[in-house]
């Protein structure tokens, strides 16, 4: 079992997003015993809250479910239990590397550098940018790029 973690700021817009898309990507590849998924944030101002509406809307929208998530904020726990862990963009890196243990910082990837030709981008993020549309679209594709390499044994 490979265990994702996918993370942002407030764990409502983008992470709890590539939470749902991944799980159906994994569903869709037969895959689901063997691959875990979870999301969290780097802080805790969204806590207990469920995704927001505009991200609820454009999942929805795609036929994708999602039920029962509610905000949580990552704990010291997390670094420890998963894999691999994503951040969103820059900020979620730096943030995530402060708190990290120093022996599970091999597992921090930033999320966009899993697809070749848009390495080092960030996920906008939709609180500030209001657009789910284009945050779905790079998020879909990383998806399916950590997804791909995961069978390949890439990653
Ligand atoms: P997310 O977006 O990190 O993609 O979930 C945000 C959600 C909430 C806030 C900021 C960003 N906030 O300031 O509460």
């Amino acid at each position: 079992m490979v265990k994702i973690l996918y993370v942002c700021l407030g764990n409502i817009c983008r992470s709890p997003m590539a939470e749902a898309l991944m799980r159906d990507a994994v569903l869709a590849a037969g895959r689901d015993g063997q691959i875990s998924i979870d999301s969290a944030a780097t802080s805790s101002w969204e806590k207990g809250n469920p995704p927001h509406p505009g991200t609820r809307k454009i999942v929805a929208s795609h036929n994708i479910e999602m039920t029962n998530m509610f905000s949580r904020q990552i704990t010291t726990t997390d670094f420890i239990e998963f894999d691999l862990i994503f951040g969103m963009d820059q900020q979620n890196m730096n943030d995530l590397k402060a708190i990290c243990p120093t022996e599970q910082t091999h597992k921090l990837r930033l999320f966009m550098d899993s697809v070749s030709e848009k390495q080092g981008m960030d996920v906008p993020d939709p609180w500030y940018t209001g657009d789910f549309a284009l945050t779905y679209q790079l998020i879909f594709e990383g998806c399916q790029a950590q997804l791909n390499q995961l069978l390949q044994n890439k990653m």
